[in-house]
């Protein structure tokens, strides 16, 4: 064959858009429930929109290119920068705080692996403009309502959280040095992909002392609140109490089971500022199915008045993969009401009005093109996945009737024309 799909990119053909059509419909009726309206956005969008100095791998996987005017385009890898662009042209009438969501396609030049393709889909959910912890437990709950709506549960998934705050707090009250952690933060986020060990070369080699290195292992090791509080005592440290607030409040939202305490979650996107947090399977076999947090400097660093905003990505690619390795993977089902099929040519035209009738009425028609015998449209419709055929054939025709075949039960029954109002 002359082409294949791009390396990376992906095709979805009709059995496998399927799957695809459910997640987005699962994704789209939870972030209504939870009062988030819907928002799009352009593909392509400035380079430099998208760039940052940070040095994040994110920013180092865009593609770009110059448009016919010379203009520095490029594909989103994410959304979040095209949602603060819309904010802060509209910032002035917003009615704040403002819950929006979209289904993005972002583009990305990963080297691919299993859950990480070239080109994926996310579900985003955002809240502009609250600054209390209220916005990130919103976004955790309608998440976890999500991974319920798919079949998943707390002893599949564990919504990771960490804080920046508190790790910076954490930090700097050891005497950390403020201007390496940004870079520090970075470097963490490649835990688990890479050794500690070349994480602490990494750490060193941006200047950070084998003593910080330590004092970063010795906080990231702790497990719980109780733990960071027998390390560091009763001690006021910024962003603590927000991490405690934030636990209790998931107990209202019955999301307790699904979160779990983890202050080496960084994140790898340089604007997280606050709260973050990462969605894995509770096997860790598979990479994050969904994360997020607080950004609250990314609009003003972007020309926009301060604003606080939380939000997430939750990914097309890994979900599919957990739910395919956990046989949970939704049925199918068949997506055809009927296949209208005739047995000669002359039976068309009043196919095409049994079709037109049935389609007024919503049924979902699959109407043959041309005419078939029974048994070869009865094989079609089966593996075209429709509920019913229905054949129009001289002998039931001869009483004013189609026949009607259910391909679940495999009962055969007939249809009057006249009752369904069609003179023939
Ligand atoms: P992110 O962690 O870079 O966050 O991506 C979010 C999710 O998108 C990941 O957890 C994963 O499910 C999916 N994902 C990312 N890259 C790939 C890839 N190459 N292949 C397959 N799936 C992928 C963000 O993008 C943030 N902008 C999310 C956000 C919104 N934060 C605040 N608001």
């Amino acid at each position: 064959m002359k082409f294949q799909t791009p390396r990376g990119m992906r095709d979805f053909y009709p059995e496998e858009i399927v799957f695809r059509d459910h997640l987005f419909a699962v994704w789209d009726k939870t972030a209504r429930l939870f009062g988030f309206e819907h928002y799009d956005a352009p593909l392509v969008e400035h380079e430099d929109l998208l760039k940052r100095k940070a040095g994040e791998e994110v920013v180092e996987q865009i593609y770009s290119f110059n448009d016919k005017s010379g203009r520095r385009l490029a594909l989103r890898p994410e959304i979040t920068p095209s949602l603060a662009r819309m904010i802060i042209a509209r910032q002035s009438q917003m009615i704040l705080p403002a819950k929006w969501f979209t289904i993005a396609q972002c583009f990305r030049y990963e080297r691919t692996t299993r859950g990480r393709k070239r080109e994926h889909f996310q579900w985003n959910l955002d809240i502009i403009g609250h600054q209390g912890i209220e916005a990130e437990l919103e976004i955790l709950a309608a998440a976890a309502e999500s991974l319920k709506s798919l079949g998943l549960g707390p002893k599949e998934v564990k919504i990771c959280v960490g804080s920046r705050r508190l790790l910076e707090g954490l930090l700097l009250d050891s005497g950390f040095k403020p201007e390496k952690l940004e870079i520090a933060f970075l470097i963490l986020d490649k835990r688990g992909k890479i050794s500690d060990e070349v994480i602490k070369e990494m750490l060193t080699k941006e200047g950070i002392s084998s003593s910080d290195s330590d004092l970063i292992f010795k906080i990231l090791a702790i497990q719980s609140m109780e733990h960071l509080n027998e390390e560091f005592g009763q001690k006021e440290i910024s962003g603590k109490e927000e991490m405690e607030t934030l636990f209790k409040g998931a107990a209202f939202y019955g999301i307790e089971e699904f979160l779990q305490f983890d202050i080496s979650i960084v994140r790898g996107l340089a604007y997280y500022s606050g709260i973050v947090f990462e969605a894995f399977d509770c096997e860790k076999q598979f990479r994050a199915l969904f994360g997020g947090g607080r950004y609250d400097n990314l609009i003003s660093s972007l020309g926009g008045k301060p604003l606080s905003c939380v939000g997430m990505g939750f990914g097309d690619v890994v979900i599919k993969e957990l739910l395919s390795h956990l046989g949970k993977m939704p049925a199918p089902g068949r997506q055809i009401d009927y296949c209208l099929g005739y047995f000669q040519p002359s039976y068309s035209t009043l196919a095409t009005t049994l079709a037109a009738k049935f389609r007024t009425e919503g049924k979902k028609v699959d109407l043959c093109l041309k005419s078939m015998k029974a048994g070869k449209l009865f094989s079609y419709a089966d593996r075209k996945g429709a509920k019913k055929v229905i054949f129009i054939a001289p002998d039931e025709l001869a009483g004013g009737q189609v026949a009607v075949r259910d391909l679940e039960t495999k009962e055969q029954s007939n249809l009057s024309l006249k009752e369904l109002g069609i003179d023939y």
